[in-house]
């Protein structure tokens, strides 16, 4: 499918708020093809040319709810500095099975391919997740330790299985409040 900003579900259109179903195994060619065309949107959207040329806006992660299919399945692609891959993993049913008390949070805050009106203040997670998952990548079951930024981008991405947005998260009396055991993350 084409998966570009106007294909996007934004946060005004209700399926957003859908739960995401369980991929059932094994993974059918209709799965592979859908994650695999997110992973091209997810790594496509930080390449500035193609990026403007295709309608693309810059992320780092997108799930298939973001299309309106509720299927557990998301797309990460986080680069360095230089557009060096940092991690990429192409999820299907991934799970939280422990999380650290201690949280951290971005400092400049969370956006969202599917969010485009500013929503100010801190989205406190987990500092560290592991997370398991099946990766299409690897074509096998894996463990993602994480923490901090890859942390944040799992749990918000998961956030999407359960129709959950960053800004549901932040405290609407007091957006910038500050948490004890919490760090900020550039
Ligand atoms: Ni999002």
């Amino acid at each position: 499918m084409l998966i570009n900003n106007d294909t996007i579900i934004k946060d005004d259109d209700e399926r957003i708020r859908e739960k995401s179903e369980d991929v059932s195994f094994p993974v059918s060619k209709e799965d592979k093809e859908l994650l695999m065309e997110m992973m091209e949107y997810v790594d496509k959207s930080t390449n500035e040319e193609i990026a403007e040329k295709e309608n693309l806006r810059a992320a780092v992660g997108i799930s298939a709810i973001q299309l309106g299919i509720p299927k557990k399945m998301t797309a990460i692609i986080i680069k360095d500095d230089e557009g060096n891959k940092v991690y990429e993993y192409a999820l299907v049913n991934p799970k939280i099975v422990s999380q650290s008390i201690e949280k951290a949070y971005l400092e400049s805050g969370e956006g969202c391919l599917s969010v485009e009106d500013e929503h100010q203040g801190y989205v406190y997670r987990s500092a560290r997740v592991k997370v398991k998952a099946y990766d299409l990548l690897k074509e096998d079951y894996i463990e993602i330790k994480a923490e901090d930024y890859l942390a944040i981008v799992l749990q918000h991405e998961l956030d999407h299985f359960k129709g959950i947005l960053f800004y549901d998260r932040i405290d609407s009396n007091n957006p910038f409040h500050k948490e004890d055991n919490a760090h900020p993350i550039e």
